[in-house]
């Protein structure tokens, strides 16, 4: 089974969030599966010095529009994976990050880099590539590569079956309807049943209408985006698609996730020897600058500070959380209100609250192992990784039931502490108080050591890597070509 993944991001190279967490990671599970995979992504400037020796393997013309024509170098990941790094400077060749320049505004391109993206997928999935390497699948994620199934459908000869896969019905990479010549599409392509979304050129739409097949990353969510609530305005399509459409859990990377074996921390530890989680707890207060209070627990936040992950509801309960008391680590970066925000906390309650803006990896680590629970309130969750990071690191998280939160967490509750089920905390309203009631809950648990250690051991039972996760997806692939 050859499959052709085309993602923007990849971690640990360029990752702005999850999905770069999954591309860096899914591939080796399916490779170990038994599946045959190619990994294309844009040749960013993290990836050219990542990996000066790729070497040529195939130039692509001009295919159209504005889209320039590029190269195919090939590279090899750590873990063996063949990378396919799409070079074309014009387009990826700078600073900033996969979709923002270096002040934070979308660039001005956007349609053209992930157009291109999309249409060299389609191509190399297609009877016209020029690679002898041909997919039986091509998987394609987000709307960054939604408008590569529709490419493949309409505009080549397609060799491979197309599956798309939701990180985050949020982002739809909508478009001007003026654009629609430079993506090499014309006005045959502009209908409800192609790329044409309200009056504008919808790349996520044309992905969503003409995949083969469509997975979301868990269960939950798979039944939420098809209702008018969580739907984000494309309910519809999904309902019609019903049948093609399921949730698949992301995975963890194990091996960078792992508390038995985490360069970035203070002490290793694993389950029957949780007593090390004191030292990393120990050593975080003091990178950050927190007092010393052991009679109180350390709340722990790493995330994107939007409205998705619910983090205003955790500022404004920021106050009365300190006096239940118990302290505050925050590491994200986001919206500039919320940044503001988690700075005042930070400023009125020095010892008890430290945040750090910022994107830093190691720190996210630290805190995975130095909290002693995670909050994770989101409003909506696709899936969620962090949630799945804590539960490995013996930190419960507290989250709201919503998407992949709902799949992985368990509620509190004797029976569920008792039969190994429980592993954190789970409150059904995205409202403050809610989540200061459940947190108020969860710190007076904590004082509670005998059960506090089970809750933790519970958390830390789970296997949540990758192997159940790639069965699945290989389970689809061969749904979709039988081998
Ligand atoms: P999302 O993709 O919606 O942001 P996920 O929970 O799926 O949410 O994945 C987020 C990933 O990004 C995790 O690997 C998390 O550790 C990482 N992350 C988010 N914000 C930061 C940050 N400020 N510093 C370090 N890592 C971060
Ligand atoms: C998105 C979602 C997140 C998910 C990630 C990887 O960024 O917001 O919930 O875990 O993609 O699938």
């Amino acid at each position: 089974m050859n499959i052709l993944f085309a993602t923007s991001e990849i971690a640990p190279w360029v990752k702005t969030g999850g999905l770069g967490d999954v591309a860096g990671a899914l591939p080796a599970a399916l490779r170990q599966a038994g599946a045959e995979v190619r990994v294309l992504v844009p040749r960013y400037p993290a990836l050219a010095a990542a990996f000066p020796a790729a070497r040529r393997i195939a130039h692509l013309p001009w295919m159209g529009g504005h889209l320039p024509g590029a190269d195919i170098l090939e590279a090899e990941g750590p873990d063996g994976t063949p990378l396919w790094l799409l070079h074309c400077p014009a387009l990826f060749d700078r600073a900033g990050n996969p979709y923002l320049g270096p002040e934070g505004h979308d660039w001005l391109d956007n349609h053209l880099r992930f157009g291109l993206l999309s249409r060299v997928a389609a191509r190399l999935a297609s009877e016209a590539s020029p690679l002898a390497w041909r997919p039986d699948i091509l998987h394609c994620h987000d709307w960054q590569t939604g408008l590569a199934p529709y490419y493949l459908r309409f505009h080549e000869i397609g060799v491979a079956a197309s599956v798309l896969t939701i990180h985050n019905l949020a982002f739809q990479g909508v478009f001007p309807a003026a654009l629609l010549g430079e993506v090499a599409l014309t006005a045959d392509d502009w209908h409800i049943d192609g790329v044409e979304y309200y009056g504008h050129l919808s790349f996520l739409k044309a992905g969503l209408r003409h995949a083969d097949a469509l997975t979301t990353v868990s269960p939950t969510y798979a039944r939420e985006i098809q209702t008018l609530a969580e739907g984000m305005g494309l309910h519809g399509l999904l309902q019609s698609r019903a049948a093609d459409l399921t949730g698949i859990l992301n995975g963890i990377d194990t091996q960078v996730w792992n508390p038995a074996a985490d360069p970035h921390i203070a002490a290793r530890y694993d389950r029957d020897h949780l007593d090390a989680k004191a030292a990393n707890q120990a050593a975080l207060r003091r990178e950050c600058g927190l007092a010393a209070r052991d009679d109180r627990p350390l709340f722990g936040v790493v995330s994107r500070l939007t409205h998705q992950k619910g983090l205003d509801l955790v500022a404004a309960i920021g106050d009365a959380l300190v006096a239940l008391p118990a302290q505050l680590v925050v590491l994200g970066s986001g919206e500039k209100p919320l940044e503001a925000a988690f700075r005042e906390l930070a400023t009125r309650h020095p010892g008890d609250v430290a945040v750090t803006i910022g994107y830093d990896e190691a720190l996210a680590h630290r805190i995975e192992a130095g909290a002693d629970i995670f909050l994770m309130p989101s409003r909506f969750e696709p899936c969620g990784l962090n949630q799945m990071y804590s539960l490995a690191y013996g930190t419960p998280p507290l989250v709201r039931a919503t998407g992949g939160l709902a799949d992985t967490v368990v509620n509190y509750s004797e029976a569920g502490l008792a039969d190994g089920s429980a592993n954190g905390f789970v409150c059904a309203a995205a409202d403050a108080d809610a989540v200061l009631d459940t947190a108020r809950w969860a710190a007076g648990l904590w004082r509670d050591a005998g059960r506090w250690r089970k809750l933790q051991q519970n958390a830390m039972a789970a296997d949540h890597g990758w192997s159940g996760s790639a069965q699945r997806y290989l389970d689809l692939y061969r749904r979709l070509r039988p081998q």
